[in-house]
């Protein structure tokens, strides 16, 4: 499926100081699900994740692939390792190299290529963060106190008390984005508020400075929610994800103990049978199936069938990305090569953009 895009332009510039009063934030209209640019080539893509450990099968079904499609279909590619994003999370900051390499493994093993894809951690790139200050100028206080998202960070942060790391989220992301005037962010519905924080900042920037920035829409996954072993949400925290790189009999092994019910007769039906309609989906993911097809076939096999087709569906599907990516894990020497370059590469870009800012501010001295 192709959709046209709507433009990206950016804003008119007003006169040199007379956009006093913040514009009100207008909302981004997401590029319909499954959506490929027109002409992928005229676009730019940034996303990325925050570096907490290895990604899950939900990741993959729900971002990790369309990246690649993307990136194949001629999309110039960019993926942060969101690393200042995880220094309000301990336990994560403890092994934070650790978490990287975990990330880069599942991209490229997943089919990223640093040749095409810039990967890079937003650490390592000065002029990134720099151009954090002047988007803090233009978002105020009040506007990333309602951010929902930052708002649902801090009430899942098991902290005592909230940093101020974590109000900045919304323009350091504003900044991931805008370094590389990225025009298209794939990303789940959580982080539509950040986009809209990263449109808002990019429309006063230019209303107050001049046009520099694109306005950047979401691209939103095609991928239905997928369920994890406990028919909840598919998440590292809740302990119920298969990873990416896990073997096939950690795999079995999960999967035997998922919930399911007592009913022989395997249906897809997601309201009432959450457990096993969360497997049939995932089968239906690796195979190409639809979850009714797979019903049908299994009939009145019971959990034990279903638990069976799925195991073999998941590891059949993953087995040459997960032993590319044990032979990618004894390579470390490559690993930090791929993360050396792509830091460079980013690095540049963000230099020529935090010196079009400098010059669009009158912040250019000699
Ligand atoms: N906040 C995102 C997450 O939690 C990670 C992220 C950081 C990101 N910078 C980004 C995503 C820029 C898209 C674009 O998953």
């Amino acid at each position: 499926m192709t959709a046209t895009l709507t433009g990206t332009a950016a804003a008119p510039t007003p006169a040199p100081g007379t956009a006093a009063t913040p514009a009100p934030a207008t909302a981004a209209a997401p590029v319909p699900p499954g959506a490929l640019p027109e002409d992928p080539t005229r676009h730019r893509v940034l996303t990325g994740d925050r570096p907490t450990g290895p990604l899950h099968l939900g990741h993959y079904f729900g971002t990790l692939r369309n990246r690649v499609r993307l990136q194949d279909a001629g999309v110039d590619t960019y993926l942060v390792i969101a690393d200042y994003q995880v220094l309000t999370d301990r336990d994560v900051a403890d092994n934070l190299s650790g978490h990287v390499e975990n990330l880069l493994l599942d991209y490229l093993a997943a089919g990223i290529d640093p040749a095409r894809t810039t990967v890079f951690a937003h650490s390592a790139v000065p002029a990134l963060n720099q151009l954090l200050l002047p988007f803090l100028s233009l978002i105020s206080i009040a506007e990333l106190q309602r951010n929902p998202t930052v708002k649902d960070e801090i009430a899942h942060s098991r902290q005592a008390s909230v940093s101020g790391l974590m109000f900045t989220y919304p323009a350091h992301q504003a900044a991931d984005i805008l370094f590389c005037k990225a025009d298209l962010v794939p990303v789940g519905q959580d982080q539509l508020p950040h986009l809209e924080a990263t449109r808002t900042i990019a429309r006063r920037f230019n209303e107050r400075y001049g046009p520099v920035f694109p306005e950047p829409q979401a691209l939103l996954s095609e991928a239905p929610l997928l369920l994890g072993t406990d028919a909840g949400k598919m998440s590292k925290s809740r302990g119920n994800s298969i990873a990416l790189g896990a073997t096939a009999d950690e795999t079995a092994r999960l999967l035997r103990r998922a919930t399911t019910d007592a009913d022989r007769t395997i249906t897809y039906d997601p309201d009432n049978r959450p457990g096993v309609s969360g497997l049939l989906l995932l089968a239906s993911l690796c195979l190409g199936r639809t979850p009714e097809d797979l019903a049908a076939e299994i009939g009145d096999g019971g959990a034990a069938r279903l638990k069976q087709l799925v195991t073999e569906a998941v590891n059949d599907h993953f087995a040459s990305l997960r032993a590319r990516r044990a032979e990618l894990a004894r390579d470390r020497a490559y690993l930090a090569e791929v993360l050396r370059a792509g830091n460079a590469r980013a690095a540049a870009v963000a230099d020529a953009t935090l010196d079009e800012v400098r010059h669009a501010m009158g912040m250019r001295y000699a």
